[in-house]
């Protein structure tokens, strides 16, 4: 893994998002794949800001969400599409038929998956797949569990889970939905390259289990050790343990 250890959460927001302007520099039609969540909040801004002054242009990258809630339509408020509208969609020139994201109101969330995957494998593959990491070591909704499903699949949230995304439905856990739609730990692992970025102490042990503990479905980011190209932004803190 190569690991970049910035002072601030605001440094690492600045490399990263000049790392993927410059990805998008050198290949237009770059494939992302996007987490939601707080951590990446301040580089989708500063990506906003780099496409404000001419330096990042999204007008042919094509972007794959990683996770959706079961359940909700792209339009309701709640859901992870809304926030990266929010957050970037809206405020940069990605093609709306180049968004992909997952339909957690699909009629069936099964097939929905399938879709999923053959679309990603049609758009030829991730080129670079963000990622966000939980402080129990979930990347996407793969939650820590005795075994770990590789593809696209609904999921149970964990009561845990539901709580930490409560902001997105008004601070109240209970109206976060049951189930969501993720993909899998083997969907990111086929990305031709993982980015991992993690700020603040609250990130530091799973950081220091992801990149120098055993490969357990107990801490599913720690799969990433078996990719050959791994990037890790981290701020300090989420580094202090390392
Ligand atoms: P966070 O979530 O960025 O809000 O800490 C990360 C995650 O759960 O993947």
């Amino acid at each position: 893994m190569d690991i970049r250890i910035f002072d601030t959460a605001g440094d690492v927001a600045e490399a990263l998002a000049r790392r993927i302007a410059l990805a998008l520099a050198d290949d237009p039609a770059t494939v992302l794949g996007l987490p939601t969540g707080q951590t990446p909040v301040a580089t989708y801004a500063e990506l906003r800001r780099l496409h404000a002054a001419g330096e990042a242009d999204f007008s042919r990258a094509s972007t794959f969400n990683i996770d959706e809630f079961a359940g909700v339509g792209a339009s309701d408020p709640g859901s992870f599409r809304s926030f990266m509208d929010r957050h970037l969609f809206d405020a940069v020139n990605v093609r709306v038929e180049r968004i992909h994201f997952l339909n957690g109101a699909a009629s069936d969330l099964d097939a929905e998956c399938d879709r999923y995957e053959a679309a990603i494998e049609r758009a030829g593959g991730l080129d670079i797949q963000l990622l966000g990491i939980g402080a129990n070591g979930h990347i996407g909704f793969n939650e820590p569990a005795g075994e770990l499903v590789a593809r696209t699949h609904r999921v149970t949230l964990t009561e845990s889970t539901r709580r930490d995304n409560a902001a997105l439905w008004g601070g109240d856990a209970a109206r976060v939905p049951r189930e969501a739609l993720t993909m899998g730990v083997g969907t990111m692992l086929k990305a031709a390259a993982l980015i991992l970025i993690a700020t603040g102490e609250r990130k530091a042990q799973c950081v220091e289990r992801t990149v120098h503990g055993p490969v357990t479905p107990r801490l599913p980011a720690s799969f990433l050790q078996l990719h050959r190209h791994v990037e890790v932004y981290l701020d300090r803190e989420a580094a202090s343990r390392l």
